[in-house]
Order: C-alpha cells, then sequence, then structure tokens
C-alpha cells in the first residue's frame, strides 16, 4: 500500500456546507467533537486511537477506564458511542465508536458502520456539539475498503442532515489526499 501525504488544508464542501472534506491529522482539528476509531476494550491501540491518546493525554484514558468499569464491562459494542473529555486536544469532547471489521461484508458491516455515524452524531447533539470531526473509521487496521465505506458515509451523513439541524458542521479528516480522492470519487463528487 502506497500512500502519499500532501498539503493539508484542500477543503471541499458539500450538503449546503454542512459537510467538510479535509485531508491532514484528526489530531490537529478544531471542533468541538473529534470521534476515536476504538476498539471495544477502550483502552487504546495504534492508528487513529494511539494518535488520539497520545495527543490527548492521560485524562482520556482515565475516563476509558471508569466507563469500562461503570458502563460497559464486557466493552463497548460494535457501531456504538461513548463520550470522553478530549484532554489535551482542542476539541471539548471525544466520541469513541467502534467499528466493524471487515469480515467481507456479509457480517452486517455496512448497518454497523453506519451506526458509528449515526450514533456518534446523535451523541453529539445532545452534547450541544455544533462541529465534530471524523476519522475514516474501520478503514485502517479493520479493513474496510475505502470506496464501500465512502458509500455508508455519504448516504449515513447526507440522511442526518436532512432529519437534524444540529451538528451544524460535520469534518470528515482523511489522512491522505489518497483517501480523500477515494472518497469523494466514490461518492461521485469528485474527478
Ligand atoms: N488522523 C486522521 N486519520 C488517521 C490518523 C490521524 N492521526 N491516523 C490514522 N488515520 C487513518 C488511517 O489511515 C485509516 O484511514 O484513520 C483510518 C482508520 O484507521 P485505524 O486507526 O486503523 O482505525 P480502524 O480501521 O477503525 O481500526 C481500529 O485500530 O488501533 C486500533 O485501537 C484501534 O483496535 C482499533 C483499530
Amino acid at each position: 500500500m502506497s500512500r502519499t501525504r500532501r498539503a493539508e488544508g484542500t477543503d471541499f464542501s458539500f450538503l449546503d456546507g454542512r459537510l467538510r472534506v479535509r485531508t491532514g491529522d484528526i489530531t490537529r482539528q478544531t471542533a468541538d467533537v473529534i470521534v476515536n476509531a476504538a476498539n471495544s476494550g477502550l483502552m487504546g491501540g495504534g492508528g487513529v486511537d494511539g494518535a488520539i491518546h497520545r495527543a490527548g493525554g492521560p485524562a482520556i484514558l482515565e475516563e476509558c477506564r471508569a466507563i469500562r468499569r461503570e458502563r460497559f464491562p464486557d466493552g463497548l459494542p460494535t457501531g456504538e458511542s461513548v463520550e470522553t473529555t478530549a484532554g489535551r486536544l482542542p476539541a471539548r469532547y471525544v466520541i469513541h465508536t467502534v467499528g466493524p471489521v471487515w469480515h467481507g461484508g456479509t457480517a452486517g458491516e455496512p448497518r454497523l458502520l453506519a451506526s458509528c455515524y449515526s450514533s456518534s452524531l446523535a451523541l453529539a447533539a445532545r452534547l450541544g456539539a455544533r462541529s465534530i470531526a471524523y476519522p475514516a473509521i474501520s478503514t485502517g487496521v479493520y479493513g474496510y475498503p475505502r470506496d464501500l465505506a465512502a458509500r455508508v458515509v455519504w448516504e449515513t451523513l447526507s440522511g442526518f442532515c436532512r432529519e437534524n439541524a444540529t451538528p451544524r458542521m460535520i469534518i470528515l479528516v482523511f489522512y491522505s489526499s489518497d483517501d480523500s480522492e477515494v472518497f469523494l470519487l466514490a461518492t461521485g463528487s469528485g474527478g
């Protein structure tokens, strides 16, 4: 897999400006909520999860431990979302959600991936968030094909925006411009 990092900062805007697509590092986004592509253990990991815990500091892990103890002793189920502090990140909350592992597409992956986005958006709205930034959930270690994930994300977000007024701004942050392009092409927005 070869990926090229290019300059950050190109923004594409959809859904009357409510959806922004951007290349960059999720930990550097200023938004009320930053979403973490976690695992059900909520104890951190690699990829986005590792980057968020490193940049946000130990307060996030402390709250994750309390959530495990008090609410989810068996782990956060796939597709569900919980919030913690954002620690040192430039955000008010981190919302942790667990994406599906890709098993070929016949194990409910699209429904579970959609649920990650809809459950975190509903939670962000309850928290009064005006903006929320997402990484490309499940498309790294969990192996969800980027183009198939893009279609699920686009359908989920456009449906949500039709029916809900908040959060006002949803930012999809792709780690490489190659990933952004896959999203734009898969949703018929680019190329
Ligand atoms: N900012 C934005 N995107 C990032 C960053 C970052 N700092 N780091 C990685 N990415 C991108 C990856 O390139 C990929 O496209 O985020 C996407 C999701 O990748 P993963 O972080 O591997 O997440 P996921 O596929 O959902 O796997 C979750 O990985 O580390 C573990 O604890 C985590 O077990 C969980 C699993």
